[in-house]
Formats: C-alpha cells, sequence, structure tokens
C-alpha cells in the first residue's frame, strides 16, 4: 500500500502554515513506521492560495489545513487504508 501526499510548497501556503504542516506529515509517518510506504512531494503554487495551506493526498484535496485538522486527516487517511 502507497499512497501520495502533496504539499504546496508555494510562498502562501509554505507561510501560512505548510513549513510546519510538512514536519509534522514527517513525523506522523516516521512515528507510524509509514515513511517507506508513502510518497511525499512538495507542489509548486496551485492558484488556490485563498484557500491554502493547501496538501493533498492521494489525490483529495484539503483546503485551510492547520496542524490540528492535519492530525486528524492523517489518522483518519491511514486509519483507513491500513484496515
Ligand atoms: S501557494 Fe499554495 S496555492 Fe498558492
Amino acid at each position: 500500500m502507497t499512497a501520495t501526499i502533496k504539499v504546496c510548497m508555494g510562498s502562501s501556503c509554505f507561510a501560512r502554515g505548510n513549513n510546519k504542516n510538512l514536519q509534522l506529515i514527517q513525523q506522523f509517518l516516521e512515528s507510524r513506521g509509514l515513511d517507506g510506504e508513502v510518497e511525499l512531494t512538495g507542489l509548486r503554487c496551485c492558484d488556490k492560495c485563498s484557500k491554502g495551506p493547501n496538501i493533498s493526498i492521494d489525490g483529495t484535496e484539503y483546503n485551510n489545513v492547520d496542524q490540528g485538522t492535519l492530525l486528524d486527516i492523517l489518522e483518519k487517511h491511514f486509519k483507513a487504508s491500513q484496515e
């Protein structure tokens, strides 16, 4: 099972939270032993800055992602995909 997480690294999303979100994702994947199974990539600005910070997981887009919602998203996504 592999998953792809894409994190917008455009300046708006990065400054509004994706710098910290990226670290949180890396910590989450490492703590679950998932870092080898998940492809983590950065994206350029996708012209949705007003909805940012933007992240997508396996094609599902999440907007206004802060650290609290990000953990919920990761928990749900990776719990569901492991069952
Ligand atoms: S910087 Fe992320 S959508 Fe523009």
